[in-house]
């Protein structure tokens, strides 16, 4: 089942002499389940896409279909709500509310979207994370990895329809960068999660189901891992 369509999508910013194109007729899809990652250096165009996809950016042409909806034919509210319901986000700067604790952080999403939150699945998302001995810690009390661990619990919680995740382990050491990877795997495979994420460290991709490449704005499919496909 196919959950995310891009077709075509490119993106322009500024005018003239400093007009750059950061995305160039990228067109990909990904299906239920999928881990996927994208490689390429730094300025290539992996966070505008990512930014396109999660709707924090606006596409300058082209079409993004997220289980089957167009994202830009939405009106921009319509388009919030959908965003808050079917997208979660991990970012580089774990981006945490400081004076929640790791509980109440990871329920936040439900939170704004006026759920209650389910005990039991709070209960599994802890333990998944190896964090139930730290749920009343505040996150100035973590270890970035740990950090890190929540904002994935905090990503997983409303069993969004795709995981954005924007260089989840640019500001961890290779060991939490090893852990955040084992557990976005697990998830993937445990509740078919769905996952797009950005890494520029190739030795991180060994675990994912397919690797793209964008260089300068254009993206190319490397299909099964990076090292697969180079040999
Ligand atoms: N808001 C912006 N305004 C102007 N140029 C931008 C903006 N965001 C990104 N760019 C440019 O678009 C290109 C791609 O950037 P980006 O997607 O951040 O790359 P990456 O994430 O691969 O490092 C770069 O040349 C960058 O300078
Ligand atoms: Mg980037």
């Amino acid at each position: 089942m196919e959950i995310l369509n891009v077709q075509d999508l490119c993106k322009s910013y500024g005018k003239g002499e400093a007009k750059v194109d950061a995305l160039k007729h990228v067109s990909f899809s990904l299906e239920k389940g999928e881990f996927a990652a994208v490689i390429g250096e730094s300025g290539s165009g992996k966070t505008t896409l990512l930014n396109c996809i999660g709707a924090l950016d606006t596409p300058t042409s082209g079409q993004i279909l997220l289980d089957g909806q167009d994202l830009f034919s939405m009106k921009e509210e319509e388009r919030t709500i959908f965003r808050r319901r079917s997208i979660g986000f991990i970012f580089q700067s774990f981006q945490l509310v400081s004076e929640l604790n790791v509980e109440q952080n990871i329920i936040f999403p439900l939170l704004l979207d006026y759920r209650r939150p389910n005990q039991t699945d709070v209960e599994e998302i802890l333990e998944l994370l190896g964090l139930q001995d730290r749920r009343k810690h505040l996150p100035g009390q973590l270890s970035g990895g740990q950090q890190q661990r929540v904002a994935i619990g905090r990503a997983l919680i409303t069993r969004p329809r795709l995981i954005l995740a924007d260089e989840p382990t640019g500001n961890l050491d290779s060991r939490n960068s090893r852990d955040v990877i084992a557990l976005l795997t697990s998830a993937s495979r445990r509740y078919r999660q769905t996952i797009l994420m950005i890494t520029h460290n190739r030795n991180l991709t060994a675990s994912v189901d397919r690797v793209f490449q964008v260089s300068d704005g254009i993206l190319t499919d490397l299909g099964g891992t990076a090292d697969e496909a180079l040999s």
